[in-house]
This record gives C-alpha cells, sequence and structure tokens, in this order.
C-alpha cells in the first residue's frame, strides 16, 4: 500500500471480471465504472448481471433531466405544455439576470456558484455589455456574425466557441440567419487543459486560436452610448456621449479568443474507449467542458464501443448535443440537452450497443460541461423538460 493515499499499488479483482476495463467483457454483463473525480481518480469497474438503467421508477431529486431548449423561447410551446403565455414569460423572465434585454437576454436553465448555463437568442444589440461576474464562453450553435469587444472585432460562425474574459466589453452584432447560442457563464478563469504527454499541439493546436483586431470603429458622435455591466446579476446602465469601443491598439496576453469546435482533433484509441475526460477542452474552478465531435469508433473486436455505465461519483454531468446523430442515446435531437445528477446511473441506451457495432464511426457534435458542485434548475428549465426521460432507457 502507498502510504500517502491509502491506494493500492494494483487493483484488486474479484469474481467476474475482465483485467482490462472496457475490453471483452464477461458475456451477460454489463461494466459499471466506479471512478472518483470525473474519470482521473481511483476507479473500480462492477460487472452486473442487468443495466443499472433498468430501474422502474424513481422518486426524489436524482431524476435524470432532459431538456429541450429549442423551445425555451417566448412564444415556442413544448407539445402538451399547459403554461399559458404569461406563464411562460414570467418563467423566462425569472431566468433571465438583471432587466429583461429583448436584444440580448440569456435566459438560464441551470446554475451553481461556479457556473451558470444560459441559452441565448441574440439580435442586432444597439449597446454593449460587459460581464462583472465571470468570463463568457459562447458555443455557437446556430448562426454567426460579428463580436465587437475592447480589443477589435472577430467574426464567428456555427461551431465556434467564443471565450471573452470577465470585465470585457462587447457586443454581437449577428447576421440574418437563426441564432441560438449556449453561453456557459464561469465564476472563475477559463483556461485550456494540460496536455501532458500528449504534447503541446494535441487535441487543438493553440495557433489555431484567433482573436479580435482592432479596425477604424464608429465614432457614432452625437448620440449616446450605453455598456451594460453586469454585477452579481444586477444590469448598470453606464452612458457615453461617444463610442466607448474606442480601442486602436493593445498589447498583452488576456483578450477575447475563438476556436471552432471542428478544429479539435479528437484523441482517440482503437483497442479502448476513452472517457470523456480526454475530450477535455477548457478547464475553470470546479468545472470542465468537453467537446464531442465526429471520429471513428474503436476497431478492435472486444473493445466497448458506447460510454460505459456510470453515476457521476463527482460531478454533475450536462451534455449539449448540437449536431449529427447522438448514438448512444435515444429520442435526443440538436438542441436539447441533459443533466445527469451526481449518483444516478447513465450509460447508453439499450439500442445503442447493437447499433455501434453496425457503423465505424460516429458524427455527433456535442458540448459536456462536467460540474464539481451540485448544480440547480431555473424556473424556465422546467418549462422545456421532457418529463419521462428518467424511462429513456427501458
Ligand atoms: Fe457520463
Amino acid at each position: 500500500m502507498s502510504s500517502s493515499n491509502q491506494t493500492p499499488l494494483f487493483p484488486l479483482r474479484k469474481g467476474v471480471h475482465t483485467r482490462q476495463a472496457h475490453v471483452d467483457l464477461p458475456a451477460g454483463t454489463f461494466e459499471d465504472e466506479h471512478g472518483r473525480q470525473g474519470f482521473f481518480g481511483r476507479v473500480s469497474h462492477l460487472y452486473h448481471v442487468n443495466p443499472p438503467t433498468n430501474w422502474t421508477r424513481i422518486e426524489g431529486p436524482c431524476i435524470p433531466h432532459s431538456y429541450n431548449l429549442n423551445q425555451l423561447f417566448p412564444g415556442m410551446a413544448m407539445e402538451g405544455d399547459e403554461a399559458t403565455q404569461e406563464q411562460r414569460e414570467a418563467a423566462i423572465r425569472a431566468s433571465m439576470f438583471g432587466s429583461h434585454e429583448d436584444a440580448f437576454g440569456p435566459v438560464c436553465f441551470l446554475h451553481n456558484h461556479d457556473v451558470a448555463l444560459h441559452f441565448v437568442a441574440p439580435t442586432t444589440m444597439d449597446f454593449f455589455y460587459r460581464n462583472g461576474d465571470g468570463d463568457d464562453v459562447y458555443y455557437i450553435h446556430f448562426g454567426g456574425g460579428r463580436l465587437e469587444t475592447d480589443f477589435g472585432v472577430l467574426d464567428y460562425r456555427e461551431g465556434d466557441y467564443l471565450v471573452i474574459p470577465r470585465g470585457t466589453t462587447y457586443r454581437f452584432l449577428p447576421d440574418d440567419s437563426v441564432q441560438r447560442y449556449l453561453l456557459i457563464e464561469s465564476f472563475s478563469e477559463v483556461t485550456i487543459p494540460d496536455r501532458n504527454q500528449l504534447g503541446p499541439n494535441a487535441i487543438f493546436d493553440p495557433a489555431m486560436i484567433d482573436t479580435p483586431e482592432p479596425v477604424p470603429y464608429e465614432r457614432g458622435e452625437g448620440r449616446e452610448w450605453a455598456v451594460h455591466i453586469k454585477r452579481e446579476n444586477q444590469i448598470t446602465k453606464v452612458y457615453y456621449p461617444f463610442n466607448p469601443l474606442d480601442v486602436v491598439g493593445w498589447k498583452g496576453d488576456l483578450t477575447v479568443w475563438r476556436i471552432n469546435i471542428m478544429d479539435i482533433r479528437p484523441v482517440i484509441s482503437h483497442r479502448y474507449h476513452l472517457p470523456p475526460s480526454a475530450h477535455s477542452t477548457f478547464l475553470a474552478r470546479n468545472f470542465v467542458i468537453c467537446s464531442f465531435v465526429p471520429r471513428p469508433f474503436e476497431e478492435e473486436e472486444g473493445a466497448m464501443r458506447v460510454p460505459f455505465y456510470h453515476r457521476n461519483i463527482d460531478y454533475d454531468e450536462v451534455l449539449f448535443y448540437s449536431k449529427g446523430e447522438f448514438f448512444s442515446r435515444d429520442g435526443i435531437g440538436a438542441g436539447m440537452l441533459t443533466w445527469h445528477p451526481i449518483g444516478i446511473h447513465h450509460g447508453p441506451h439499450p439500442s445503442a450497443i447493437p447499433k455501434s457495432r453496425l457503423k465505424d464511426r460516429t458524427n455527433e457534435v456535442a458540448v459536456m460541461v462536467d460540474t464539481y458542485n451540485y448544480l440547480k434548475p431555473t424556473p424556465a428549465a422546467g418549462l422545456v423538460e421532457n418529463l419521462n426521460y428518467w424511462a429513456s432507457w427501458k
């Protein structure tokens, strides 16, 4: 035994098991990964006779959730939804920060002290915005346009991540297409993970990151310009007689940056299903953002191709499905999001295991947020929840 953390030098092995995790599972068993620290920590694999998701009922707060964010905005009622339009609008307004702003108005659906998740459908903003509470990471699910910032302008398109450090002044000038962005608001600084033995160019080459360019700006004298500053979710409006984005140059290593999800070159093994942590894109205090992009399946006979069952011992797990066919989950389409609270099992839907054997790759594009602390849903989340999701493994 090592003295410092009581971890045995070699894993113990009892009863029916496979020595190599995720490969050559004993016939008739279902593997359950019981691991700490989101796939980084101590771990055991349990071999069940029944899938641990074959429950008949769930009573209590650990129930898994699924939300259809496509229906989050006013006027987009869910099928079977009994809320009146007034109730819907009240729930959405209650889930927005500060004062309600038609041109921006991120709708929060899940949050804790480290991170808040919002869905945003901006139109051209005639004011600037500055988040004094945290860094803003946008994932552009649909749409595109131009982002104006203190550091200059940056054009963006579908699949882009835009990372905007706390305190930056900015606004969106979207194009005419449908705009839907996932906003991951981080109450600590967002960084990228160490590549360690994969080398500095792995997953994405940092040279693929783009930053804003100062350009000649609209002086806009003779009109009033507003900056809406968010602090503790309250909006303060500051007015200027000139365009406050009047920076003509800058130097340094703190700025806005952009990387497209399709510039991520995922790490895979042809012999072994890597855990989600291998797809980490951004890190912040007490949460991680991972990107799932099209990739070949494991090809070796006996190697699992779908995620193993697990019960998220240390993390609430949120997955936003953006594009492609989500091979491990039935009934989940683009613009939907699942939330599996700490403690409840999840894993592939029953049809996913045989289906994965018929294909040699997955084309899914998805963004995962794993949070160390418990998330809470907002009234808006309740509007767009699929209440039968817990039964979808049947
Ligand atoms: Fe998971």
